[in-house]
């Protein structure tokens, strides 16, 4: 019979790998909660016309990676490509905002996208994100970063902040039409993406990679002489508080973002050790989604990071717990080799009872290859082998074995 084999763009994750992402997001959840965020799991699947009406139409998200498919019952729905608009959805669906003040929620699962797969891209891909409802203070906008930086501090990861504003909607509107304009009249310099972006999503123009249209947009008419002066105060206050904050910054007034629902403050964590696929973790605010998917006027804004690329720049991984393999000499001595590796349980160690039968030489080599720190030989006394000094000692029972086995386990 022919394998099967998995899908184009997913991964199987497993062995150090699985550590590794329980690392991340374990590490990632500890600072989630020393801020105060408390956790919201969303569904999978949504409704398409959610995205539709919050990532944006004209963006390539919603225009060529969604995953969309009719269920049975007939309805559109999308494998969700981000957490966002979900969270928005769930906020303004259960009526958090009725119990008044301002809420701060996080979420860790898989999103999909139809995207052409390389290192660090992926159609199923992992995010740890978090969102903040109901607070308009460029504080929030500080500490939100803050506490990004905090999470690729403690895994060891240095990546360059990049920040920029994009203003509120209305200076927005009125600086894309300007932009149209120009870009209109560059059009034949511009390469095929750019030109059918000008009328869809001129704003993306202005973060093409390709050589030339870089060129041309070097003499765009620039966002910031559009800005509010609102937009131009909140921008140097969050300036002024990430300063405050020892944490260092790179305007780049280039930085748009994917995504059709922010405002004002738009932000990327980058690093230069991964390939093209640099963005480790991006956000921003977005003020008008919640009116905009039926909710009340109510400022947010959050940040999602991708699982897989924060994997691919941590290090050191935190030791493992010594690993003790259980023997029965002979199997006469299963049933107390199956209780004495209980114990060994019961006291918090990791424990391998050695399952396959055979010579006690052949079940000594599969310990080895398990990677045991430790033997415990179960025969009429138990004995315990220190595997990196080759040290052996019996005991008169299980106990007294234990109680010197947790000592140098250090458990
Ligand atoms: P995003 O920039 O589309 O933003 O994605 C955030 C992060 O997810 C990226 O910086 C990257 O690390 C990771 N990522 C995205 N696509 C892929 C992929 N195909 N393979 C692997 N990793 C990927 C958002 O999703 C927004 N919801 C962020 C946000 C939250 N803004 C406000 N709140």
């Amino acid at each position: 019979m022919s394998e099967i084999k998995k899908i184009r763009g997913f991964q199987d994750i497993y062995g150090e790998n699985a550590k590794k992402y329980r690392y991340v997001v374990d590490t990632a959840r500890k600072i989630f909660e020393k801020y105060n965020f408390s956790e919201i799991i969303l569904p999978y699947v949504e409704d398409v016309s959610l995205f539709v009406r919050s990532v944006g139409e004209a963006t390539d998200i919603v225009q060529k990676e969604m995953y969309v498919f009719e269920d049975k019952g007939g309805r559109k729905v999308a494998l969700r490509p981000e957490g966002t608009a979900s969270a928005v959805r769930a906020y303004v669906e259960e009526r958090m905002y009725a119990q008044g003040g301002y809420h701060k929620l996080f979420y860790e699962g898989a999103m999909f996208r139809y995207e052409r797969p390389q290192a660090g891209r992926y159609r199923q891909f992992h995010q740890i994100g978090a969102e903040i409802f109901g607070v308009s203070s460029p504080m929030a906008d500080a500490e939100l970063i803050k506490m990004v930086s905090d999470i690729l501090k403690a895994l060891g990861i240095s990546a360059r902040l990049e920040i920029n504003t994009l203003g509120d909607f209305e200076s927005r509107k009125k600086y894309m039409e300007v932009l149209k304009e120009f870009l209109e009249s560059k059009r034949e310099f511009l390469c095929e993406d750019c030109q059918s972006r000008i009328e869809r999503n001129p704003l993306r123009v202005l973060d093409c990679k390709v050589e030339s249209c870089k060129e041309i947009t070097k003499e765009a008419p620039a966002l910031i002489d559009f800005l509010s002066e609102e937009s131009l105060k909140r921008y140097d206050e969050l300036k002024e508080y990430l300063k405050a904050l020892n944490i260092e910054f790179v305007e780049n007034p280039r930085l748009v973002r994917g995504l059709d629902y922010y405002t004002d403050t738009v932000f990327e964590f980058i690093t230069d050790k991964i390939g093209a696929q640099g963005t480790v973790a991006a956000g921003g605010r977005y003020d008008t989604l919640v009116k905009q998917l039926g909710g009340p006027d109510t400022p947010a804004l959050g940040f999602a990071a991708g699982i897989e690329r924060l994997m691919l720049l941590v290090e050191n991984l935190p030791k493992d717990k010594p690993l003790v393999v259980v023997i029965p000499v002979v199997s006469e001595f299963n049933i107390q080799a199956l209780k004495a590796a209980e114990k060994l349980r019961n006291n918090g160690m990791k424990t391998e009872l050695l399952l396959k039968e055979g010579s006690l030489k052949s079940k000594m080599k599969t310990a080895n290859k398990l990677g045991g720190s430790f033997v415990v030989f179960v025969s009429e006394k138990p004995e315990l082998k220190d595997m990196e000094t080759g040290e052996q000692e019996i005991f008169e029972n299980i106990d007294d074995l234990i109680d010197v086995l947790k000592d140098k386990a250090q458990v």
